[in-house]
């Protein structure tokens, strides 16, 4: 299978006021993160709140640039590429937000949004463009009268359903999924994540899947990346990370999921305190000051996110829980 996106080291910081005459203060919101990405693979990226998904989605798609590290889409290195490869990068990564209200536009017929990517980037005309887009509409469950409607004339499902129907327009390499579902009601949520699973199958499309949920990203994940304040906690298999998770981070929001068959040899652990400032994160491990094993080691040295059994984790103490 071909590689289809690859970070490699991608950082993002920000450069935020503290206050009236006050120095500017850094948020490293993402810090070092790698993977690689083969066609019609997914890759669920999970963490709470705040841990850098939103800033990491935006540096996969090109809407923000990395502070530094790289990003090769296709083969094709992002920095440095001319306007015209910049371009078709665009068209080879497509995103669908929480919100489908940020991709869609209020005033304008669903039929012609779908259309909109294929009159910008094909010569196609109206008659084939209608054809693909009713074929598209029929793919993600909307019937053919709803061409001429406005987006609030839909359900929150039915919307979403709509966002991703448009990503998928141009049969994109990678689509990057920003917790696609986290706005909807449970009952509807599985759907939507079934028609994910249908459009990857039929088009082999790489996802990126973000969620700050790890029960929703089961069934979707080939790997999972958990993320802990800007930095890799974890990433692996999925089967491997569900099953027998390395990093106490990733134990803790797994017991924090309810399960049908809860497992008694599975370590049972609760995240206690808030999330750490992210202004000024903890020193050496960032999860230290929440984790049940933490030693002096952990406060004195950053781990290292380094191979462990099948996967990468970043604990000094990853070996025990093997
Ligand atoms: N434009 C920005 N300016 C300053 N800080 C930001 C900006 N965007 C995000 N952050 C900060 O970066 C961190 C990661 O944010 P985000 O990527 O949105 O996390 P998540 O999507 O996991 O909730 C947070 O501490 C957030 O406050
Ligand atoms: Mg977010």
């Amino acid at each position: 299978m071909s590689v289809v996106l690859t970070a490699r080291d991608l950082t993002r910081h920000y450069h935020v006021s503290t206050g009236l005459f006050k120095p500017q203060a850094v948020v490293r919101a993402l810090n070092g993160v790698s993977f690689e990405l083969e066609a019609g693979k997914t890759l669920a990226v999970v963490g709470e709140s705040g841990c850098g998904k939103s800033t990491l989605a935006r540096a996969l798609t090109l809407i923000e640039e990395p502070s530094s590290g790289s990003l090769q889409i296709a083969g094709q290195e992002v920095h440095g590429a001319t306007k015209a490869e910049r371009k078709q990068l665009r068209k080879d990564v497509q995103m669908v937000f929480q919100s489908p209200y940020a991709s869609l536009n209020p005033r304008q017929k669903i039929g012609d949004q779908l259309g909109e990517p294929l009159l910008i980037n094909t010569s196609l005309s109206k008659a084939e463009r209608r054809e693909k887009v009713q074929a598209m509409m029929q793919q993600v469950g909307l019937r053919p009268e709803h061409y001429q409607r406005y987006p609030h004339m839909f359900s929150g499902g039915q919307r979403q359903r709509i966002a991703l129907a448009r990503a998928m327009m141009l049969q994109p390499k990678v689509l990057v999924a920003d917790e696609p579902t986290s706005a909807l009601d449970v009952s509807i949520q599985a759907q939507v994540l079934n028609l994910f699973m249908d459009l990857q199958q039929q088009y082999q499309t790489a996802y990126v899947f973000i969620s700050h949920n790890l029960a929703v990203v089961r069934h979707v994940a080939d790997d999972v990346l958990v993320m802990y304040l800007g930095r890799p906690a974890e990433m692996g298999p999925k089967e491997d990370l569900y099953t027998r998770p390395l990093h106490p981070y990733t134990q803790a929001l797994l017991s924090a999921t309810p399960t049908l068959k809860p497992d008694p040899l599975k370590p049972k652990i609760k995240i206690v305190g808030e999330l750490p400032n992210p202004l000024n994160p903890p020193s050496g491990c960032a999860f230290h000051k929440r984790c049940p094993y933490a030693t002096q080691r952990c406060s004195d040295e950053v781990p290292e996110f380094r191979k462990v059994d099948t996967r990468q984790v970043a604990c000094h103490y990853a070996e025990q829980f093997l």
